[in-house]
């Protein structure tokens, strides 16, 4: 069975809802009415409303974080059911920015993961080794820790609305990809992993996503690799006609 190939527009800390909705004005007309891939688009929060309102069936919406508990004293943070309540069907966790400067952690990104998937909300979950990491030979070590702290607890049937993006950090905004063969080769340590925590058929359905510079003109050899489900877009994706062309691409 092959893995429909998943687009994913990180849009980070970019974009008004005035911007956004530009974006939208400008990125639905140039879909290719045969393109298959699932495409979302993840805004900051306050334009969550303004992709929402465009996106119709053909575009998912994500937030880029979410906090574990339904509501409370958490200054800053949202939480599963007012994703859902915004229209999101999607939300990433644990993005390397998140780990950096947020201080994410493998126990949060676990807690987080748990709340999305109890709201219905479809996970995408980053992954990735730093540079110092892949220099001394630790990458698969590091895919398995996240990996690992990541699953705890969720079972088979739950997991099956996770995506995982394999994200070397490395390689995010600095214009340096993975080849294909480096993402293929990470892609691999995270699907034993996966098969690990909820078995083959549940690994084997789970898509994983590359993420790190991609660009129109790499996305089609990285697209192409049996490995590789889909992308997990920053830069490019801030740009209609790029993430247009990356989503054909795939
Ligand atoms: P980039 O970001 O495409 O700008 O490298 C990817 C990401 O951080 O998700």
């Amino acid at each position: 069975m092959a893995r429909t190939k998943l687009i994913a527009a990180n849009w980070k800390m970019y974009k008004t809802p005035q911007q956004a909705e530009e974006f939208m004005r400008a990125f639905l007309p140039m879909l290719e009415a045969q393109s298959k891939a699932e495409i979302v688009i993840c805004p900051p929060f306050p334009a969550l409303h303004a992709v929402a309102g465009a996106a119709g069936t053909r575009v998912g919406v994500g937030g880029q974080n979410l906090h574990w508990e339904k509501e409370g004293a958490f200054t800053g943070e949202v939480s599963a059911q007012m994703l859902v309540a915004a229209k999101c069907t999607h939300v990433i966790i644990g993005h390397s920015e998140r780990r950096q400067y947020f201080g994410e952690t493998d126990d949060t990104v676990n807690r987080r993961l748990k709340s999305a998937i109890a709201a219905k909300l479809k996970p995408i979950v980053c992954v990735g080794e730093v540079l110092q990491e892949r220099e001394a030979g630790l990458t698969e070590d590091v895919l398995r820790r996240q990996c690992v702290g990541a699953f705890r607890g969720i079972s088979a049937e739950e997991a099956m609305s996770i995506a995982i993006a394999y994200e070397p950090v490395w390689a995010i905004g600095t214009g340096k990809t993975a080849t294909p063969q480096i993402a293929a080769d990470a892609h691999r340590v995270i699907r034993a992993e996966a098969s690990k925590a909820f078995g083959e058929f549940a690994a084997h359905s789970t898509r994983i996503l590359y993420g790190g510079s991609v660009k129109p003109d790499n996305a089609k050899s990285l697209m192409s690799e049996e490995e590789i489900d889909g992308a997990l877009v920053g830069g490019a994706s801030l740009d209609p006609k790029s993430f247009a062309a990356i989503v054909s691409a795939a």
